[in-house]
């Protein structure tokens, strides 16, 4: 078991919180491109994430999801509104930000480096963010995330599916950040390897407290991982759940409804 306070104790990353929620997204609208070929992804969402909590993302391909997460790291053009995490916006690029909030991406490869061994993708934030100790901390990442030291030299090629999902998440912890942004995290994996990776990441989140926002397509990863959830359709939210409503199907929305039929392992559940 890694020794979670000690280390928390040296990487306090911490950024001062500047507002009560731990994300907030406020009438946020993003295009991306400009003229005839002007694409609106996201049109007037808000959502808001307590410290703590674990917020779903759910709708069909295309409706906007992985652009919300990428707003909170401040990557697309924010047309207007507000995208920000404990009442900071990511794209002033403070670099203590980003220790406190990490994105694991549904594809591996787009948190670590083909070309680079896993000691090398972990060592590499701890050097950019000047924290020491980056042997031991590197060795407890992989620990952590069920890997071990044995993996430690190895390319993200020489590992199965699952466990380059397990390295990408040792990368997203490794700077001890508050809140995960989980982009589609297990659905590149095979069914067996879906439940080892969700339950991952559930006890990391008991463990140091995280805040999760879970972006996936598939209701039961939702169900499974968060307390609340809003269903997406065409860059708009449709309507806010609790997972208590999700699983009892309490639904204001016959679009919510289809993409309950649709998801089956959530209908048996109830
Ligand atoms: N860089 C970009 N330039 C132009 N359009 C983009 C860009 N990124 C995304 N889009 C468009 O914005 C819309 C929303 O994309 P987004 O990736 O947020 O959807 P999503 O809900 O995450 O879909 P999926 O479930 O397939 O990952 C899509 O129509 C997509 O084609
Ligand atoms: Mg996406």
């Amino acid at each position: 078991m890694v020794e979670v306070s000690a280390s928390k104790t040296e990487a306090c990353n911490d950024v001062s919180p500047a507002a009560d929620w731990a994300l907030e997204i406020s009438d946020l609208n993003v295009v991306y491109n400009t003229g005839v070929r002007a694409m609106h992804a996201v049109s007037g969402v808000s959502l808001h994430v307590a410290e703590g909590e674990a917020f779903g993302l759910a709708g069909e391909s295309g409706s906007g999801k992985s652009t919300i997460l990428r707003c909170l790291v401040g990557l697309p053009p924010i047309a207007s509104g507000i995208a920000k995490v404990t009442g900071h916006d990511p794209r002033a690029g403070e670099l203590r930000l980003y220790r406190t909030c990490q994105m694991v991406f549904q594809d591996p490869y787009g948190s670590l480096h083909p070309l680079q061994t896993l000691d090398r993708c972990l060592s590499e934030p701890l050097i950019i963010h000047k924290i020491g100790n980056v042997d031991k901390r590197v060795r407890q990442a992989l620990d952590h995330v069920g890997l071990g030291a044995k993996f430690r030299f190895r390319y993200p090629h020489q590992l199965s599916g699952g466990q380059r999902q397990r390295a990408a998440i040792a990368r997203a912890i490794i700077l001890e950040p508050r809140t995960l942004l989980l982009d589609e995290p297990t659905s590149a994996l095979d069914v067996s390897v879906q439940a080892e990776i969700l339950n991952l990441l559930a006890d990391l989140r008991e463990e140091r407290n995280l805040t999760y926002l879970v972006v996936s397509h598939d209701l039961a990863v939702v169900d499974f991982l968060c307390d609340r959830l809003a269903i997406m359709n065409q860059g708009l939210i449709v309507e806010e759940l609790s997972r208590d409503d999700l699983c009892r199907q309490k639904t204001a929305s016959e679009y919510t409804r289809m993409l309950l039929s649709a998801s089956d392992s959530v209908w048996t559940k109830a």
